[in-house]
């Protein structure tokens, strides 16, 4: 529970930013996951959504809900930041839906309340795993699915600190890696592989898939720089876990 409060300043005091940064890509087109803006229709992670409850797991400007509402889904956009859901207030198409501040480490929702939990950098990626993994399980009823994409393993380890950059080159420690500092106070979060799988499995989830995103050479990232540019086609950048509550 630890980085509640400082992820909270954190992303209230970059979101206008973040949101101008990042906004005119992530919100160009329904459904696009990630770093890359890959198309889900590519990925196939999510499905169908017609009639499903739905709850993204910190939604930040919405743009992934506002696409999932419109589809036809019962939408609730969940996050920690104010400055976010005012962000995603703002930007709500016809599709109206709820929002709700909160943090991943701690669910406000009753037991088995929705078929799908899901996130794009997310609760997932800025709460601890080993909190957030066991409410997301929790909140899912059975036969739901927690689908969730994040940085990979890889790509944190070859984060080079000095050069603001991901390299060809191991900068991180793997079985350290853990909680991540992502300056002014804040924290990220990140796991091997095998203590995501032991977290996935000890919440009670089966994993069906790991879907590692392969950009095309020359697609960009908007995020974070990379040496080589297509560092991403070569190595997988992120990860999409699609698990289910038996
Ligand atoms: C990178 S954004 C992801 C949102 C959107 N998919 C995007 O790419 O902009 C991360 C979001 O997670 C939210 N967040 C951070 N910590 C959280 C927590 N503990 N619980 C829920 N949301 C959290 C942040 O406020 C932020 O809106």
């Amino acid at each position: 529970m630890d980085s509640i409060p400082a992820n909270r300043r954190f992303w209230n005091q970059i979101s206008s930013s973040y949101q101008h940064e990042h906004d005119p890509r992530i919100g160009a087109a329904p459904r696009l996951w990630g770093m890359y803006a890959i198309p889900d229709a590519h990925l196939h992670a999510l499905g169908d959504v017609t009639g499903k409850r739905v709850l993204e797991l910190g939604c930040g400007a919405g743009q992934w809900s506002r696409s999932l509402a419109a589809e036809g889904a019962t939408v609730v956009g969940f996050d920690l930041s104010e400055a976010q859901l005012t962000a995603a207030a703002g930007a709500m198409g016809a599709a109206r839906y709820p929002l709700v501040q909160g943090a991943a480490e701690l669910l406000p929702f009753a037991a088995g309340s929705f078929d799908l939990v899901f996130c794009d950098h997310g609760g997932l990626s800025w709460a601890p795993p080993h909190l957030a993994v066991p409410q997301a399980a929790r909140v899912l009823r059975r036969g739901g699915r927690l689908v969730f994409n994040t940085a990979s393993p890889w790509f944190e380890a070859c984060y080079d600190d000095t050069a603001s950059r991901v390299t060809t080159t191991l900068h991180q420690d793997y079985f350290g890696l853990n909680s991540i500092t992502e300056g002014r106070g804040a924290t990220s979060y990140q796991l091997t592989y095998g203590d995501w799988i032991r977290t996935l499995r000890g919440a009670g989830l089966i994993i069906d898939d790991l879907i590692e995103p392969r950009p095309d050479p020359g697609t960009p990232n908007d995020y974070n720089r990379t040496d080589p540019p297509d560092w991403a086609h070569h190595w997988p950048a992120e990860m999409l876990w699609i698990t289910h509550k038996p």
